[in-house]
């Protein structure tokens, strides 16, 4: 299986001054930590990283530090999540015909999530990992008035990874850039152009870190399973 690993942000809801991909998480980067998952999942067969090229330095000599047997190629990344998963698919070898796509902040996902995507991609054109949301979920418009509650055993929140076919993805892709499509997650392309998108169940630890306190908890979670 070949992966994608979305790391072209600059992490501005973490508040610090670098890529939060870059910033130490229990003795290493964010970034590390992904990428060992990555290796440890015995279904990878290669590894594709979007990055800004300001990061490359940083990336390369995390990556030369790490006891990584696959091959591991940086992307030039592009200035929206959509873009920068777009040039990773013009990027992918010529044989790859399925593809997961991971988001590098989701650094707890474990090797056993990317194996039971890989898994479930042999017989499915499109899936996410997902869990159900355990918040009740407002409808709110613009002046902060809720407008409904959707009934919250149809809610799941998306994660990553995120599987399809590379042909339909790269067809989805082009199609939200001629139709000027925006959206926050591959999947959504992939609705939008009416393929089936399945559900695979996706791990509670498997956060995105996205803020200061997001930090905090990987930080928890690494520390109780270290002590394991
Ligand atoms: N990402 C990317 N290219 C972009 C923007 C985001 O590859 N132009 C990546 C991020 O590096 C991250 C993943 O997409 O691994 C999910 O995005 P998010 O959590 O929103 O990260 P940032 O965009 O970096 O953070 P923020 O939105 O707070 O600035
Ligand atoms: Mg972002």
């Amino acid at each position: 299986m070949y992966l994608l690993i979305p790391a072209a942000g600059s992490g501005k809801r973490m508040g610090h001054d670098r890529n939060k991909v870059l910033l130490p998480l229990l003795g290493q980067p964010i970034f590390a930590w992904t990428l060992l998952a990555a290796e440890a999942a015995t279904s990878i067969q290669w590894i594709g990283i979007m990055g800004q090229p300001i990061d490359f330095p940083d990336f390369q000599a995390c990556i030369d530090t790490l006891p990584l047997t696959k091959p591991v190629q940086l992307i030039i990344g592009g200035s929206t999540r959509q873009e920068s998963v777009y040039n990773g698919l013009q990027a992918l070898p010529p044989e790859a015909e399925q593809v997961l796509i991971h988001d590098c902040a989701r650094c707890l996902a474990t090797p056993d999530l990317f194996d039971r995507a890989t898994l479930a991609l042999q017989t499915q054109l499109g899936l996410i990992a997902a869990v159900t949301v355990k918040d009740t979920i407002k409808v709110v418009d613009g002046d902060l008035l809720v407008q409904n509650t959707p009934d919250r055993a149809n809610l799941w929140a998306a994660q990553t990874p995120q599987g399809f076919s590379v042909k339909q993805l790269k067809d989805c892709h082009e199609r939200g850039l001629t139709e000027g499509w925006e959206v926050t997650d591959d999947a959504a392309l992939f609705e939008r152009c009416g393929l089936p998108v399945h559900i695979l169940p996706g791990e509670e630890t498997n956060l995105k870190v996205t803020t200061p306190v997001d930090l905090a908890i990987a930080e928890f979670i690494l520390r109780q399973r270290q002590n394991q």
